[in-house]
């Protein structure tokens, strides 16, 4: 158990959110910098929470160097929300236009599968029949017409992470949900960037998106008010009532990354994190099994199985919890175990698994 009671959680989402964060949350609640309520009362169009909006969109252009021809938009609807919103923005004659997309795990076919619904969609190579690697880019058959190339930078449910930023030559739209400030990137090779809050960057609530200027320019005419980039741009994310209370707590979280090292902070805290785990796996003899191609291996999202037994899974999983380690169980659809650890998550805290994880084989191999 960690402060005030608390656990250590490994939840893939909503995640755990730094203390020190929800310290000055808690401490902020009732009477936010003078103005006599709650961040939570107050209206989005007063000047109080136009600073929280404004430093948050700023800290994030300082965090990840966001060059100036590129929009920060805080939007709701979440990932999938922005599974529908990246083809009705991008590509304004729907169905006679084509998207390239990247499937490598749960979250970019149903990606893939959103976008199918507005315009022609080509999987750039075939469903594997398991999701544990990246085809080499020279085999993908890209289309030459295509309005954008989409991939998921990080598969939360499989652990399959980019290892770097494809090379095409049509605007790429990159879902960075369960990754986003967990190491640099260079702004500049995106169209777009979408990412759920809840993983890296606070609450549920608040979907970021970064959006470069020229492509926010000709939706398509039934895209959504709501799910519209052009009108989210030009009413500066307050078109309508925002999630004003994720968005100031995204912006807190924002100030904690910039204490502690910013994105190359974050980096080697996860390096960190998930070297330590994936040493332990592959020391263990196949006690614990990541069979995810080493050149693709997650940081933040590391699913594992334990000598492919449910019952053995079953009583690490009751052991952690009895240690205070929640949210370990592998996603439904796969199984297993899955550690996330995210931004949140300190290096001392994922270590503490470790020595679980070694006791547990000590005992049960
Ligand atoms: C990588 C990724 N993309 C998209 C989503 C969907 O996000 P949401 O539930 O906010 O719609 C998730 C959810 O966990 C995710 O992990």
């Amino acid at each position: 158990m960690g402060d005030c009671g608390r656990v250590l959680n490994f939840s893939a989402g909503p995640s755990a959110v730094p203390l020190e964060v929800l310290k000055t949350a808690q401490r902020e609640m009732l009477n936010y910098d003078g103005s006599g309520c709650s961040v939570m009362e107050l209206s989005h169009r007063s000047a109080t929470f136009d600073k929280i909006i404004k430093s948050a969109e700023q800290d994030l252009r300082d965090i990840l160097s966001i060059p100036p021809n590129y929009k920060v938009l805080f939007m709701q609807g979440g990932g999938t929300g922005q599974f529908a919103a990246v083809p009705l923005n991008l590509c304004p004659k729907l169905k006679e236009q084509k998207a390239d997309y990247v499937v490598t795990g749960t979250w970019s076919q149903k990606a893939a599968k959103e976008a199918a619904s507005f315009v022609q969609v080509n999987e750039v190579f075939p469903r594997p029949a398991k999701f544990d690697n990246i085809p080499p880019e020279s085999g993908w058959k890209t289309s030459p017409d295509a309005a954008y190339l989409y991939y998921c930078d990080n598969e939360t449910i499989h652990g399959v992470e980019f290892p770097r930023v494809p090379s095409v030559d049509c605007p790429i739209v990159c879902d960075m949900s369960s990754n986003i400030l967990t190491r640099p990137v260079d702004v500049s090779k995106f169209g777009v960037i979408i990412a759920g809050a809840q993983k890296n960057l606070g609450p549920a609530g608040v979907t970021l998106v970064i959006v470069r200027e020229d492509l926010i320019e000709n939706p398509a005419s039934v895209c959504p008010s709501v799910l519209n980039y052009k009108i989210t741009a030009d009413n500066t994310s307050l078109y309508n009532t925002p999630p004003t209370y994720s968005i100031y707590l995204l912006g807190l979280t924002l100030k904690w990354i910039k204490e502690h090292g910013g994105v190359e902070g974050m980096q080697e805290r996860s390096a960190k994190k998930s070297k330590a785990l994936y040493d332990l796996i592959e020391a263990s003899e196949g006690f614990y099994v990541n069979s995810i191609n080493k050149s693709c291996r997650s940081r933040t999202t590391i699913p594992f199985r334990i000598r492919c037994d449910e019952a053995l899974e079953k009583k690490f999983l009751a052991e952690a919890e009895k240690a205070g380690m929640i949210q370990l169980k592998g996603h439904r659809s796969v199984g297993g175990i899955r550690a996330s650890m995210f931004n949140a998550m300190e290096v001392e805290q994922a270590l503490r698994l470790i020595e679980l994880m070694k006791t547990f084989k000590a005992q049960n191999q």
